[in-house]
């Protein structure tokens, strides 16, 4: 029987590549996005598609229940990938527009993965891929909300795999750094709906973020096409003793690298270098 994988945001770019590409190699591919049309397109290109919304319980709770009718209770993997980014400094971020953030980013994947828990417990193996960022180990300027989504994650996923040890369900972080998608389109969307940097004390460097994430194209050197992130996922599925963390790009390298030998104030001045040139 073919083994089975469950991902969340498949409409476009890491999702959609991951989807496509474990397809190919033999997967039974349970592709979700939470949009109709999104599903409609997967459909139309041969992947078996379902609505899942991480902001909405019910969603979640229909796409696993429906699923495991269609594999027999059994899910091989589930890839969490489905996100987005808010941009904005910290000080423009409301309690709500942070909330939406972690409901997408980090609520959703919770519920999503305590449901899949007890089946891999029950069937005696399991793997729990999330897609994280070098964002969830490495802070940047105006990416708060994006930032405390992920070292969140970070921390869960580390916690979960102490807990799972002894056990065949096996949990990794992936942590790509540029990556090729339309995430800088939808956090433009974000930035416009949740923070009013008209009135904020940052205002000329929104100017900075906006020509950023309106740019066509790569914004940053180094930034990779998504399959750079599936060659890792099939690792991170495929290997006797999947990692705990897998990098992807260069930048993802540098700064993990960075992070455990350089003073904290040294450190600083670069990754605000960093965010401020990729404002
Ligand atoms: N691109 C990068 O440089 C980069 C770097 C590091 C990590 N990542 C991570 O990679 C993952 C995928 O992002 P991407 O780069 O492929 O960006 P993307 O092209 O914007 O894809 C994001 C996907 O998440 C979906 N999504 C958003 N809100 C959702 C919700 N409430 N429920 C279910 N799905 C939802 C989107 O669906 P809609 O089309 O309906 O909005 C889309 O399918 C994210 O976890 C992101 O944090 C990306």
């Amino acid at each position: 029987m073919k083994k089975s994988v469950l991902i969340t945001g498949c409409s476009s770019g890491i999702g959609y590549c991951v989807a496509q590409g474990l397809h190919a190699r033999g997967y039974r591919v349970f592709a979700t996005a939470r949009r109709e049309e999104s599903v409609g397109m997967l459909r139309s290109e041969g992947l078996e598609s379902l609505r899942l919304d991480l902001n909405d319980s019910t969603s979640i709770h229909q796409a696993v229940t429906e699923v495991l009718q269609r594999t027999d209770g059994k899910l091989y993997a589930l890839f969490n990938n489905g996100a987005y980014g808010l941009p904005g400094a910290v000080e423009d971020l409301s309690r709500e527009a942070i909330r939406a953030q972690f409901e997408t980013n980090f609520f959703g994947w919770l519920e999503l993965t305590n449901l899949i828990l007890p089946v891999m417990r029950r069937q005696g193996y399991g793997r729990i891929i999330q897609n994280s960022s070098v964002l969830g180990f490495a802070a940047m300027p105006f990416r708060g909300a994006y930032n405390a989504s992920k070292f969140a994650l970070e921390g869960l996923s580390d916690t979960l795999r102490l807990e799972l040890r002894g056990t065949k369900i096996f949990v990794s972080l992936i942590e790509p750094g540029p990556i090729a998608t339309n995430f800088r389109a939808n956090a433009m969307q974000a930035l416009i709906h949740y923070i009013d940097f008209e009135k904020s004390v940052h205002r000329d460097r929104y100017l900075a973020v906006q020509s950023r994430l309106n740019k066509k194209g790569a914004a940053v050197p180094f930034t990779l096409p998504p399959e750079a992130v599936l060659q890792k996922v099939i690792h991170a599925l495929e290997a006797n003793h999947p990692s705990a963390r897998y990098y992807v790009t260069f930048p993802t390298h540098l700064f993990g690298l960075l992070k455990r030998i350089l003073p904290v104030r040294m450190l600083d001045k670069l990754l605000a270098k960093a965010g401020s040139d990729h404002q």
